[in-house]
């Protein structure tokens, strides 16, 4: 990365955001600690060590959202993708980060030209309308990671999951759980199983798909707040897949 360089602005986004993108970037454009509150959190100090190692060459950082928690030391080059830029105004990033605005589900990149992309802590964010949609737009999101990357990159997906009990019960409950968020300010999430995660990336054309838990810290980020882990009902997987060479 070329030190030197200051991060540029962010080029506008080009096209407009579904429902629940747009309540999600007001919802991260507001949220002025957010970066503060994740340096915190024990548990995003193991999801950290987690990536240890996995970021190299190009690489691009889908739902950013400013936190840059990975050693830049083996990027050549960091492209920001997110739909809220407006951490821009309150952290520091790496010199020489591209900031894009841009949704995963339509990157704003070129075809075959990265070696790693990471989603972390994103794709619970995808959820939109209904569970139908919800899982066509995760699904998108991860045939888009495959386009943008070049034949042999990888795909790092860092992301809180539940179990299939919890899974189910978030399908039945999608409309409720939607207005009820709505009610708390908060934008409709949908948490996946891992299992889930690890056939989206087979579907999308990623092989050598590896599923790991990430151990869980005393303290973690829940719908916006921060609580004690043993508390909430989700825990944190790693999912590494490789695009085919
Ligand atoms: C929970 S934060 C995660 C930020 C950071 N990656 C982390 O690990 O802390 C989710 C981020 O995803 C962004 N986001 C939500 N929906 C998105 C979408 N469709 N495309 C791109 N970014 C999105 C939000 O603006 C927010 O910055």
């Amino acid at each position: 990365m070329t030190r030197d360089d200051q991060p540029k602005p962010a080029a506008p986004l080009g096209q407009p955001l579904a429902n629940n993108e747009n309540v999600n970037a007001r919802y991260f454009d507001a949220w002025k600690g957010y970066q503060q509150l994740v340096g915190s959190i024990d548990t995003y100090d193991l999801v950290s060590r987690a990536l240890v190692g996995e970021l190299h060459g190009r690489v691009v950082d889908v739902g950013s959202g400013g936190v840059v928690n990975y050693d830049c030391g083996n990027i050549i080059n960091l492209v920001l993708v997110d739909i809220s830029t407006e951490y821009l105004n309150r952290v520091v990033l790496p010199a020489g980060a591209v900031l894009k605005t841009g949704t995963a589900v339509a990157l704003p990149l070129g075809d075959c030209a990265h070696d790693c992309l990471l989603m972390q802590m994103l794709v619970h964010h995808l959820a939109e309308g209904d569970y139908r949609t919800t899982r066509a737009r995760t699904q998108t999101a991860l045939r888009e990671a495959y386009r943008v990357l070049k034949p042999g990159g990888k795909i790092v997906v860092i992301e809180s999951v539940v179990n299939r009990c919890f899974e189910m019960a978030e399908r039945l409950s999608f409309g409720l759980t939607r207005r009820l968020l709505r009610l708390i300010g908060h934008p409709m999430v949908f948490q996946w199983t891992p299992a889930h995660l690890w056939a989206f990336a087979q579907e999308a054309g990623f092989t050598d798909i590896r599923a790991d838990g990430i151990p869980r810290g005393k303290w973690t980020i829940f719908l916006g707040r921060r609580w004690p882990t043993m508390l909430v009902p989700v825990s944190h997987c790693k999912i590494v897949a490789t695009k085919p060479g």
